[in-house]
């Protein structure tokens, strides 16, 4: 019996200096296993004198059951200590604020041309699209300026090694490949793009942005109709209430022309350095067609007319943010292209 008591205290004493799952497993091999030392005390029953069976037969059992019941719950404390060691290994915050997935959004110029399609879709104009690698008789000599024209310079740009193959300055060549893909139809066509310019860069003026070329040929097109169509455009871009100038002009593809502005929304009108100190913001140049232009597209002007007009995406981005320098818009620096949700 002594023996018994020694071997539970021996065993209770290992057990409890075990640290690991492997000094658990050895312990248990040594203990419990078939022929560890918990079945060799069982065996020994076997060699007892018949009057000492009884006795010695409860006292092994209950040192079977102790032992055993001491064993898994050592098991299962050793299991509850090692995932706590895990979760504190891979400690996760679930406190911390999350951090924010980078979401892409468009560029300012994308969100003022599609504010424009859909305006000039919902009056019937078509979208088309010109190129941006145009020949110069499209860019000049069939918009009415021929070679040594004086106001090409106002429209200098970059030309290829091929002769008579430059970028364009303007999205108007468009208007000729429009006419000649219509005529004799009539045509309500806007044509958005890329221009180039060779030119200072400044505050107000890039070498490359885009235009929104806007065409309208037709039987009694007037002078009327594109000044209504631009005073409705305005309304809904700007809202209502904005004061728009018709200013006297003069385009060699149009006649008569005129420039148009919008009161300068940075100063107020007060004159600042986007609007040159003048209160105002020029955001298109306009027209009637000109009747060479027209009879160059393939219109008889003596039957046809139409008006023009071309505007700068970017000055209407400009005057509806309160941005003032076009720089801005293609440094692409993040800064300032995120705050455009
Ligand atoms: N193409 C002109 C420009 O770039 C704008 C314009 C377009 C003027 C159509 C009249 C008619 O300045």
């Amino acid at each position: 019996m002594t023996d018994l008591s020694q071997l539970q205290e021996q065993a209770d004493a290992e057990l409890a200096a075990v640290a690991d799952e492997a000094g658990l497993e050895a312990w248990r091999i040594k203990y419990l296993s078939r022929k560890g030392l918990l079945p060799q005390a069982v065996d020994r029953l076997g060699a007892l004198p018949r009057e000492e069976r009884a006795a010695y037969g409860k006292a092994v059992n209950v040192l079977k059951q102790s032992v055993q019941s001491a064993y898994e719950a050592r098991v299962a404390a050793l299991h509850e200590a090692s995932l706590a060691a895990e979760l504190t290994a891979e400690g996760l915050d679930v406190t911390l604020p999350g951090r924010r997935p980078q979401v892409g959004r468009l560029h300012p110029t994308s969100r003022i041309l599609r504010d424009v399609y859909s305006i000039f879709a919902h009056m019937g104009f078509q979208i088309y699209t010109g190129v941006d690698v145009e020949s110069d008789l499209n860019n000049f000599q069939l918009l009415n300026m021929p070679e040594g024209h004086p106001a090409r310079d106002m429209w200098d740009t970059f030309y290829t090694l091929t002769p008579g193959v430059l970028l364009r300055t303007h999205t108007s060549p468009g208007q000729i490949r429009v006419m000649h893909g219509h005529a004799p139809e009539p045509i309500r066509v806007i044509l958005p793009g890329k221009c180039y310019r060779y030119e200072q860069v400044t505050a107000r003026s890039e070498m490359m942005f885009y235009q929104v070329e806007g065409l309208a040929v037709g039987e009694n097109i007037t002078f009327g109709d594109l000044k209504g169509t631009l005073v409705a455009f305005a309304d809904q871009l700007f809202g209502e209430g904005r004061r728009l100038r018709f200013r006297c002009s003069h385009f060699p593809f149009t006649e008569p022309s005129a420039e148009v502005d919008v009161d300068c929304i940075i100063c107020g009108g007060k004159g600042c350095r986007v609007c040159k100190y003048t209160g105002w913001l020029e955001i298109l140049g306009c027209g009637m067609v000109h009747p060479v232009v027209l009879r160059n597209g393939g219109y008889d002007p003596e039957r046809f007319s139409g008006y023009a007009f071309g505007m700068g995406p970017e000055r209407i981005a400009m005057l509806r943010h309160g941005i003032d320098d076009i720089r801005y818009f293609y440094n692409n620096d993040v800064r300032f292209l995120e705050q455009f949700a």
